[in-house]
């Protein structure tokens, strides 16, 4: 309070006197905001007015109506604050500011003139109109830039009124001061250092204006700034280099990784769009990337096999074209999505099948676009073929054979090869050629037959075909074609090609003349076959050829020799008993088996009751006892017929001479020679040596067939079978049997064939050669043998041309 105390001692007293008024002036000084009640001045003393006069005169304080602050104590003749003074109040910023009233006094009146000096008292802080102000400016405004702001008001005067501006914190701003052309003073903050949103985005600064008071009174004001974002950074990628790795069968929108940028700015500045720079089309049609997310998809098939590895330069860009760039690699991973691929390099076929083993048939290359295990192929053929697969070199592979082949078991082979490679799972591909086995002439022509037998009957008409041969080739084309060709091989001296043709293309076998069955019974030819390979393969066959019978021969008569007139004479005696064996009829017929079955008849005689003849074996026997009665002459017609179809047959006289002695006969015979010049005698001795001889053969045969007999009994004979056969005494000569059982017949049958040649083919027969006549010793088996022949196609049994029989070589059997 020291200091409102100084301002009351300053008081000043102007006394002033005017005529009929006393007018006097008193000056104070005090400070404004006095409590009330302070005291102010003493006028009683500074006026030198009594204090009774002050009463009597009813002093009191005048103020024309303005607002009284200060009152009167009578009583004292003080002054003392009244109302609240407030200097802001009363005078603004008015200096010096005073208040002025009057003190009137009455009886007399008195007026007295008191001015008081209100001296400021720094009671008023310096003021903003706000207490807080926003503020945004761009981070890019330049520095330098200039802000206004509201000036602070201090209704204080004098060094109590506004002195200074601090503003805080002072890193961007300074405050600028400026006085107005009128005095009044404003202030501007001007942008020292650069704005950065994206270092600060708001700043809040205060504003303080102080006065000059003591104490010093101060307002201030918030400024609030906000720093508006300009597009002032460029997206930034996280890394300078992603890497990632994808699989190449990756399905279309797989996400391989994420890019990201950022943007420090914010809003559509800080917004980015990511894009792929500069990367090709092929790149573009496989990866894309997403320009909001950054993501990276996969939108096209890749193929580790096309690219490996993809390096791709990314872009990040914000609204205001600002960018920033990276690079991506992304690495394809190799899947087993590739089979091998078998490429057929080179292929011979067809191979010759005598090839030998080892011989390189295909060569191929197999490649798998994988890599790694997934390219790695391995190779393989189908199995039990005779053919190997070998790697030459890497992927190449060549097929040989591995032992000889065989057209003719297989002529084509289907080589399947199977590539598979080592993934997981494994893919694999094959290829199938045909491979064809080319034909070489390793297969002679083979007969059906190791040896043929054709029948043909003879008197054929010549040039025809009578059998077909037939060989096959195993060989293919002309290595097969096979040709037939008569080997020129001699049949009793004669070339068989005058005989028999071969058709050398159709195997067909022609007769080149008629064959005689009476000749020539059976020959061979040899047939070759041969083929067109080179050089050509043959082979050889035999083929029989048996001439079969026909009845074209009748039987001959032997015996008894057919002259002109018949000397001969059997005689019987008359004390012959029933079946005496008077002769035998002898014929042969050329022909054989049934056309050679001979048999006999009577066909007519003197006495047919006397004389009967064997059927079969032409005997002529006595059927009863002769008596005296009958003749001495007996005429016998003796008929020989074949059995042939149609028989053939041959008549044959006999005279039988019925006496006891030779004269009788003689004079009987006489006349069956009356008209003869033949001498009786000498005819009787020619019958006579000519018996003997007979006699003398038909002996020898005897013995002969007994001994073969003996052997043929015991090495089971079949002759039951041939038990109908003709007997056929071979001779020219007249039989001389010794009746050997009972009934004078040969008791066991026999048969044998005169094998005949003839150098001529004029007459029938003129020599009678050696004949062979085998015994066959087992019959049966030459049965069996018929019977499969007629079963089997024709095979003759050999030799056909005889049954059975003896050796008989009669060195004289010639005759002419
Ligand atoms: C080979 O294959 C072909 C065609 O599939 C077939 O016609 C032929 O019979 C086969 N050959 C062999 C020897 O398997
Ligand atoms: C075929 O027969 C002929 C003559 O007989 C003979 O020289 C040849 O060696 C025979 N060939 C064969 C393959 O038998």
């Amino acid at each position: 309070m020291s200091w409102t105390m100084k301002w009351q001692v300053r008081s000043f007293v102007f006394c002033l006197y005017i005529a009929e008024a006393v007018f006097a002036q008193v000056r104070y000084s005090i400070p404004e905001e006095m409590t009330k009640w302070s005291f102010v001045g003493n006028i009683a003393q500074d006026l030198g007015i009594d204090i009774k006069r002050l009463k009597t005169g009813k002093a009191r304080v005048f103020t024309g109506g303005s607002t009284e602050y200060i009152e009167l104590n009578v009583e004292k003749g003080t002054l003392a604050v009244k109302d609240r003074i407030d200097r802001e109040q009363i005078c603004r910023q008015t200096i010096p500011c005073s208040i002025d009233f009057q003190i009137v006094l009455e009886n007399p009146m008195e007026l007295f003139r008191i001015t008081i000096e209100i001296i400021d008292v720094n009671d008023n802080s310096p003021t903003f109109p706000k207490k807080e102000i926003r503020l945004e400016m761009s981070e890019l405004s330049v520095i330098g830039a200039r802000y206004l702001l509201d000036s602070a008001v201090d209704p204080d005067v004098g060094v109590n009124s506004l002195q200074s501006y601090v503003l805080e914190p002072s890193d961007h701003f300074i405050l600028k001061l400026h006085a107005r052309p009128d005095g009044s003073k404003y202030v501007e903050m001007m942008l020292q250092t650069a704005l950065d949103r994206e270092e600060k985005q708001e700043h809040n600064l205060i504003l303080t204006a102080k006065d000059g008071g003591d104490p010093q009174r101060s307002g201030t004001m918030k400024i609030h700034i906000i720093v508006l974002d300009a597009n002032d950074n460029a997206p930034v990628f996280s890394q300078a280099l992603y890497k990632a790795s994808v699989s190449e069968n990756a399905l279309k929108n797989t996400v391989i990784l994420t890019v990201s940028a950022s943007d420090a700015d914010e809003g559509t500045n800080g917004d980015v769009i990511y894009s792929f720079s500069h990367s090709t089309d092929s790149v573009s049609e496989l990866i894309a990337i997403d320009p909001h997310t950054g993501e990276i998809k996969v939108i096209g098939d890749l193929d580790y096999e096309t690219s490996k590895a993809y390096e791709i330069n990314i872009q990040a860009r914000d609204h205001g074209g600002l960018t920033d760039s990276s690079k991506l690699l992304i690495e394809i991973k190799d899947v087993n999505d590739n089979a091998p691929v078998i490429t057929l390099m080179s292929f011979s076929s067809p191979v010759p099948e005598d090839s030998p083993p080892g011989t390189a048939l295909a060569m191929l290359n197999v490649e798998d676009a994988d890599s790694g295990s997934n390219g790695k192929v391995r190779c393989s053929i189908s199995q039990n073929i005779p053919f190997e697969i070998k790697s030459s070199s890497l992927n190449f592979y060549s097929i040989v054979t591995e032992q000889v082949l065989d057209r003719e078991q297989i002529s084509e082979y289907n080589i399947t090869i199977t590539a598979r490679d080592e993934g997981a799972p494994p893919l694999s591909s094959s290829k199938t050629v045909t491979l064809r086995i080319s034909d070489v002439n390793d297969n002679a022509p083979v007969f059906e037959r190791k040896a043929y037998t054709t029948h043909v009957t003879e008197n054929n008409s010549p040039g025809v075909s009578i059998f077909l041969i037939k060989a096959s080739d195993a060989d293919w084309g002309h290595n097969a074609q096979v040709s037939y060709f008569l080997q020129d091989t001699k049949h009793n001296g004669v070339p068989v090609s005058s005989y028999i043709s071969v058709n050398s293309e159709s195997g067909s076998v022609h007769a080149v003349r008629a064959f005689d069955y009476e000749q020539t019974k059976q020959f061979e030819i040899h047939i070759r076959s041969q083929d067109g390979g080179s050089p050509p393969l043959s082979s050889n066959v035999t083929v029989s050829i048996c001439i079969e019978d026909q009845n074209d021969n009748s039987p001959q008569i032997l015996y008894p020799v057919q002259s002109g007139v018949s000397l001969v004479a059997e005689m019987v005696a008359r004390s012959a008993d029933v079946g005496y064996l008077v002769t035998k009829v002898v014929a042969v017929d050329a022909d054989s088996g049934q056309n050679a079955w001979l048999s006999y008849k009577l066909l007519k005689a003197t006495d047919r009751a006397l004389f009967e003849v064997g059927s079969q074996n032409g005997e002529i026997r006595t059927s009863r006892q002769v008596s005296d009665k009958d003749a001495v002459k007996q005429r016998l017609v003796v008929v020989v017929e074949d059995n042939g179809q149609p028989s053939r047959s041959a008549t044959v006289n006999v005279n039988v001479a019925v006496a006891d002695s030779f004269p009788e006969v003689l004079s009987e015979f006489s006349d069956f020679t009356h008209d003869k010049d033949y001498n009786d005698s000498l005819t009787f001795y020619l019958v006579l040596s000519l018996a003997v001889v007979s006699f003398l053969f038909i002996v020898s045969v005897i013995v002969l067939v007994s001994v073969k007999v003996y052997r043929w009994r015991q090495s089971r004979l079949f002759y039951k079978s041939n038990g109908n056969l003709p007997v056929i005494p071979s001779a020219y000569y007249p039989p001389r049997y010794a009746d050997v059982g009972a009934t004078g017949t040969l008791q066991h049958v026999y048969n044998y064939e005169v094998c005949m040649t003839t150098d001529s083919r004029k007459s029938d027969f003129k020599y009678v050669t050696p004949c062979t006549v085998n015994v066959d010793p087992s019959g049966m088996e030459t049965m069996q043998k018929e019977k499969n022949t007629k079963e089997d196609m024709d095979i003759c049994t050999e030799p056909t041309c005889c049954i059975f029989g003896f050796n008989y070589n009669h060195p004289s059997s010639h005759f002419q």
